[in-house]
Parts: structure tokens; sequence; C-alpha cells
């Protein structure tokens, strides 16, 4: 029997940008694995990288050099629908604001990814998953209508309700107050267990970052620590 493939593999990956003062080098040569159902926690200072990793990593942006593979697949060999295909219901992502849709209540927030994805019952696995956040009571909310935190559980409820083999969260207790910032990560800790999830979260954090399995420093767009 072969292994299967870790669920992110990145080898020498670079990024290099245009900007009207020339080039800009953001990644600087990135060796970066991380192995079925572990948790890691990208740490840094500003600029050095770390968001820009997750946009590389999720294949949201096109490396300049080096390979990035999503479940053994390299990305370079997918177009843009392919990478859409290789993601869905695999991996999902997600950010310190809170990106759901303004014109769709809660549920449908936590349902439109599953119908994509060709689920049956999307309606009542997101009402499931709203109840497992805490939300069941405002699942027709709008996010206009729900406080920073309700909005991140919702956020969290539909990354995790396609049950994914791989969670990217940049920041996503960084606009919330420090009880809410809590009750989300705890949330998001058992979640990522319960569904087995490999976890890649970006914080500034230190207490937050103490609870991932491992660390990993970026500094100048290179990973210094914990590779
Ligand atoms: N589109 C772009 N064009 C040029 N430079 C960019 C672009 N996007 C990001 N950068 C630069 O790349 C560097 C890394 O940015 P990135 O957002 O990855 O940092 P970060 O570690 O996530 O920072 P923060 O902790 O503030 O979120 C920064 O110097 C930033 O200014
Ligand atoms: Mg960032």
């Amino acid at each position: 029997m072969t292994a299967s493939p870790p669920p992110l593999q990145l080898d020498q990956v670079a990024l290099t940008l245009p900007s009207v003062a020339g080039p800009v080098a953001i990644l600087r040569g990135v060796d970066f694995s991380v192995a079925t159902g572990e948790c890691v926690a990208v740490v840094g200072p500003s600029g050095s990288g770390k968001s820009s990793l997750i946009a590389v990593a999720a294949g949201l942006e096109q490396p300049s050099a080096g390979t990035v593979r999503l479940f053994g697949e390299d990305l370079s060999r997918l177009n843009e629908d392919g990478r859409a295909r290789l993601r869905r219901g695999r991996v999902s992502l997600v950010f310190q604001s809170f990106h759901l849709l303004p014109n769709m209540t809660a549920e449908e927030n936590v349902a439109a990814p599953l119908e994509i994805a060709g689920a049956r019952n999307a309606g009542a696995t997101a009402a499931d998953w709203l109840d497992r956040v805490g939300l069941h009571e405002r699942r027709r909310h709008y996010p206009h209508q729900l406080s920073g935190g309700e909005q991140q559980r919702v956020a969290l409820a539909r990354a995790l309700a396609a049950r994914p083999a791989l969670l990217f969260a940049d920041e996503p207790t960084g606009n919330l107050d420090a009880d809410n910032a809590g009750l989300v990560a705890d949330m998001m800790f058992a979640l990522v267990a319960e569904v087995g999830a490999a976890l890649v979260l970006v914080t500034h954090e230190a207490a937050l970052a103490e609870r991932a399995g491992r660390r990993v420093t970026m500094a100048g767009g290179r990973i210094v620590n914990g590779a």
C-alpha cells in the first residue's frame, strides 16, 4: 500500500511581483510541508510573507519558481478550473475579514459551497453546522445582522461543513475582541480535530500559535525556523 501524499508540499517556492519601484521578492525559496491532520502555526513580522505563502499554497497566486503540490498534485500542471476542482470540498480558507456573501443568510452562506460541490441536503447540513458553532438561532440572519464573532463562526462553519482535508486560516481572530477570539479559536481547533483536517494557521497571537502542533517562523520571505 502506498502512503497518501501530504496535503501540502512546497519546494523552493519563490514569488516575485512587479511594482512601480521594480520587482519585489515576496517569497524567496520556501520549503514547507504539512502532513495529514497536522496543525501548523505560521508566525513572523508584518510583511514577512505569511499571507503570500497562503495565497500560493492554496493556488490563488502562481509562484514565480518552485513547486506547490496539493494532495500530491503539482498545481502548475493545472489551469484555474483544474485548481478549483482540486480544492473543492478538500481545501477551505478563513480570513481575518469574514468574507461572507452579504445578500445571503448565515445558512445560505454555509450551504452555498456544499451545493456547488453537489452535496445533497446542503441546507440541513448547513443548519447542523450553524448549530455546532452556537448559531442555530441566528441561521436566518444576514451578515450585517451578526456581530464580528458571529460572522467568523459562520465563516468557520462554511469552511468546515464540507469536511475539508486542509484548512488555511489567515489571522482568523485578528478582528475579534479577546472573548470572541478565544471562542472562535476553541471552535476552530475542536472542529478541525473532529473532521481530521490539517490546519495552516497564520497568527500574531503567541497563545494561539502555541496551540498548534508545530510553529514555523517567516522573515523576509523565508521560513527561518521550524520548516
Ligand atoms: N500585489 C503585491 N505587489 C507587490 N508587493 C506585494 C503585493 N502583495 C504583497 N506585497 C508585499 O509582500 C510582502 C509580504 O506581504 P504579506 O501580505 O504576505 O505579509 P504578511 O506576513 O501576511 O503581513 P501581515 O502580518 O501584515 O499580514 C509585503 O512587503 C507586501 O508589501
Ligand atoms: Mg497577512
